[in-house]
């Protein structure tokens, strides 16, 4: 499952998750912003949309980043992920959970 962002009718994200053929309850998730709305909170939003879908049919996700990426690491942190250098590159992997934002919102309309 994959989502777009847009702009203006101009595409500036995309978020998926893809999950591994031999091991459906895991899913490796890959989000990409444009250079030019880096920092803006594009990536944050295709992220929890993205997991609040997955959560549905996924338990576990992995993602592979560039160590240097400091807003991948945040993304990623934020969903409660682990990280693992290896061979130079950080690998991601946790548990799949509801977004912060996403699972409080909800608790309150429960109540
Ligand atoms: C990772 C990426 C998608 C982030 O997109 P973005 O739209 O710039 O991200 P946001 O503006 O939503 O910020 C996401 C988080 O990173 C933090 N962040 C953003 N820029 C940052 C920076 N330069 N340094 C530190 N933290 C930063 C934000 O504070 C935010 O955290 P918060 O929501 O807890 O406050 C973007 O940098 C990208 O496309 N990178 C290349 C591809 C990549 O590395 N993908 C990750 C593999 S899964």
């Amino acid at each position: 499952m994959a989502w777009v962002a847009h702009i203006s009718g101009r595409p500036v994200g995309i978020a998926r998750y893809i999950r591994y053929p031999d091991e459906l309850e895991r899913a490796e998730l890959a989000v990409e912003v444009v250079d030019a709305e880096h920092g803006r909170g594009v990536g944050r939003v295709l992220t929890e949309a993205t997991v609040t879908a997955a959560v549905q049919r996924v338990r576990r996700l992995s993602a592979t980043l560039d160590p240097g990426n400091a807003a991948s690491r945040a993304l990623l942190a934020g969903l409660g992920a682990q990280f693992h250098l290896v061979e130079g590159v950080l690998e991601a992997t946790g548990e799949l959970r509801l977004p912060e934002s996403i699972a409080s919102r909800q608790s309150r309309h429960a109540t």
